[in-house]
């Protein structure tokens, strides 16, 4: 089978009819990151199928109260113990903005790049057929009411002082769990002294996972959540755990610029000032988070003000956020030091650990972000470099949820939706036709 026909497949194979599982057992449930990126991939061959993909995640989205706008990061659409935590232990039944949903969910988000996700598929239904295009204008029509209130929901619950830096409350939200980035911060979180038993280690290999004083912690934070009923203002005021992630803050940051430009396309008749005033915020405020010792935005811790300086690839976003630094001298450093880009943190950093998850194993989709940016910034030769080394990992190693960047070998969970829709939206087209050009 070509590599088209083998990412296909896997998407198929992870559908469980209106939602894709981002791999079996390990994570058997419709993720919020994941889904819009597998949208991508599903729009390559069933457009119908990924817009579906969108509305069901917007099933989970919490409706009213102080947390309107909300979406999880995990929608718990039909029951699975294959993974932990399930949704018995996020708690989140009956909680003010949940009473209308059929879907129980998880109680914090994660990266939105859904409006820029949305944007992408609409770009290419225009290039299928007038008639998919017109699906896509109702789609997108019917997603924006969703997606306005997400990017609302953030900038209310998370940024309540206006500071242009969106913080977030568990290493989970960021999507970059167990990132080196995080390691001080989490230090402060105790770790929770209640059994509990994780599954992850019954699918993937403990070298590639957290180790249990980072579970220990991320529960402790899961179940402080809870114990303030989920309620945000709460939750700000004392939370052990409060970080303002450059990863997060970029990637809501170009979706705003794509929310409003949905906006414009569809002659949207409300009031989105409010959002325009936002990204003016963040493209100021975010010049704080750059590193002189990287050359590279970094993340900030929120409860002590220090800088979190540390190289992870989510630094390297700022190109794909329209941020003013040029990342292009950075990242070709980084391409020159691994065979395989990008690793999620920089080799030579202490911190870095080439198998186990966020600490250093190159993540596709985040691969694809960094060279949209860095296209946009004027070098296309970083862009098709990065993507180069993408296309070579789809090829030597399969559709894995990550890959080390010293062998190429792939990682963590297997037949990976968000790696198949990488490549079928990214890679695939991109790598035939320079073939052909060549
Ligand atoms: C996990 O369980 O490892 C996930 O990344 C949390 O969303």
């Amino acid at each position: 089978m070509s590599l088209n026909q083998q990412a296909r497949a896997i998407l198929t194979g992870n559908d469980r009819g209106g939602y894709t599982l981002p791999t079996d057992g390990l994570y058997p449930f419709q993720w919020n990151w994941d889904a819009s990126v597998t949208a991508l991939g599903w729009m390559c061959f069933a457009p119908a199928r990924a817009w579906e993909e969108m509305r069901w995640l917007f099933k989970g989205q919490w409706q009213g109260g102080p947390n309107d706008g909300f979406l999880a990061h995990i929608a718990f659409h039909a029951p699975s113990d294959s993974y932990f935590p399930g949704a018995d232990e996020w708690g989140t039944d009956g909680a003010p903005g949940t009473e209308a949903l059929r879907t129980r969910t998880s109680s914090i988000s994660q990266p939105p790049l859904h409006a820029t996700m949305v944007r992408w598929m609409w770009h290419r239904a225009q290039a299928i057929s007038p008639q998919a295009a017109a699906e896509a204008a109702e789609q997108v029509r019917g997603l924006l009411p969703g997606l306005l209130a997400h990017h609302r929901w953030w900038y209310r619950a998370r940024d309540p002082d206006r500071s242009g830096l969106v913080l977030n409350i568990h290493p989970w939200e960021t999507g970059m769990d167990n990132s080196p980035a995080w390691d001080v911060p989490l230090a402060r979180v105790p770790q929770t002294t209640r059994p509990y038993t994780r599954h992850d280690l019954g699918h993937v290999d403990a070298s590639m996972r957290p180790p249990q004083s980072f579970y220990d912690r991320v529960v402790y934070l899961m179940d402080f959540n809870r114990a303030q009923d989920f309620d945000p203002v709460k939750i700000l005021a004392s939370c052990p755990y409060r970080v303002q992630d450059v990863g997060i803050i970029s990637i809501l940051q170009r979706a705003g610029i794509d929310l409003l430009a949905l906006c414009a396309a569809c002659a949207w008749d409300g009031d989105v000032q409010d959002l325009h005033a936002a990204l003016a915020r963040t493209h100021n405020a975010v010049e704080a988070l750059w590193s002189t010792r990287w050359n590279q935005y970094v993340s900030r811790d929120a409860i002590t003000g220090e800088l979190l300086d540390v190289p992870t690839s989510s630094g390297l976003l700022g190109a794909y956020a329209g941020f003013r630094h040029d990342l292009g001298p950075t990242v070709a450093a980084w391409l020159a030091e691994t065979p395989y880009a990008l690793p999620s943190t920089r080799s030579g950093f202490p911190g870095f650990e080439p198998l186990r998850y966020w600490r250093g194993p190159v993540w596709q989709h985040v691969n694809m972000l960094i060279a949209d940016g860095l296209q946009r910034q004027g070098h296309a030769h970083l862009a098709q470099a990065i993507q180069a080394c993408s296309a070579a990992l789809f090829d030597a190693s399969g559709f894995h949820e990550y890959y080390d960047p010293l062998t190429g070998r792939g990682l963590g969970g297997r037949a990976f939706s968000w790696a198949a829709a990488t490549c079928l939206h990214w890679t695939d087209g991109a790598m035939k036709k320079q073939a052909g050009g060549a």
